[in-house]
């Protein structure tokens, strides 16, 4: 059993310590994460205090597909990883509804159980459930990511793209309310990333409880998101629905040629 799988299974189980809450008071139920004034530095060993993310904030409604992009750098990962609850931020508050579950970028760390039934059902042990509501809920969420034939299929014979949405099932199956996905798609081929991104779209059309926020820095995959969250040099700087972030980055990038052929 590796780190990633005992992160996901343990996630809603363990609170981190940081001010990520679920009871925060002044957060409407229509909102699954709000991030506010979030920051983050980190101290070189010469004692340098170098920062990462600055004023961050970020408001995600529930139920949403929504997409984290920017340039190689910017700090998506490490505000991906703060509202995951796996760094604390340095200041600014946090909100991420729960239970909440963060897939990884390699799909060999994803799945570990010998099938895909087992693995899916894996993070089901803490929830003293019959073997019926096992599998029904294992048989629902490979369902919603189109992995129904699949069930007793050993994970080794997996493409990439297949394992990640073995693990979104096993997500879906503990109730997670929000998924944390970052840069799925990299070491997918084609075929496997659309995979992928339609799984997840597919999971949030069939509940309205799940929210998902994505890391990627593919624009083509913005058409399959409700909204999105531009960052450069580790803050925020736009977030909007996905057609108005699209135009808002094309011309950023035309600027920026412009400037570089003149
Ligand atoms: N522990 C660390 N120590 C030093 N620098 C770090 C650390 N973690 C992140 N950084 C730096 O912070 C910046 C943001 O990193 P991050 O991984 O969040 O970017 P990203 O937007 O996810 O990039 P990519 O698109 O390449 O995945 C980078 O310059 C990175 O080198
Ligand atoms: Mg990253």
């Amino acid at each position: 059993m590796n780190h990633a799988t005992l992160f996901r299974a343990s996630a809603a189980l363990f609170p981190p310590p940081h001010s990520t809450s679920s009871t925060r008071t002044n957060v409407t139920d229509n909102i699954a994460i709000d991030g506010r004034n979030v920051n983050f530095s980190i101290t070189t060993r010469q004692g340098k205090v170098v920062p990462i993310l600055r004023d961050c904030s970020l408001r995600i409604p529930s139920g949403q597909f929504w997409m984290l992009l920017g340039p190689n750098g910017c700090g998506k990962s490490t505000l991906l990883k703060i509202l995951a609850g796996v760094l604390s931020p340095t200041n600014g508050t946090v909100y991420v509804k729960r239970p909440k579950s963060f897939v990884f970028q390699n799909p060999d760390h994803q799945v570990v159980m010998p099938t895909v039934e087992a693995d899916v059902a894996f993070g089901l042990g803490k929830f003293n459930l019959t073997c019926g509501e096992v599998r029904s809920r294992v048989s629902k969420a490979l369902d919603a990511v189109g992995m129904s034939d699949y069930l007793q299929r050993s994970v080794q014979t997996l493409s990439g793209g297949q394992k990640q949405r073995v693990a979104i099932a096993g997500a879906l199956a503990e109730a997670c309310k929000v998924l944390l996905l970052d840069e799925l798609t990299t070491f997918l081929d084609e075929n496997d990333q659309i995979g992928v991104i339609k799984a997840v779209r597919n999971s949030l059309d069939s509940s309205e409880e799940v929210t998902a926020l994505w890391v990627t820095h593919r624009l083509e995959e913005l058409e399959y998101a409700d909204g999105a969250v531009y960052m450069e040099n580790g803050e925020v700087v736009m977030q909007g629905d996905a057609a108005s972030i699209l135009d808002f980055i094309r011309v950023r990038q035309s600027a920026y040629i412009k400037q570089i052929n003149s």
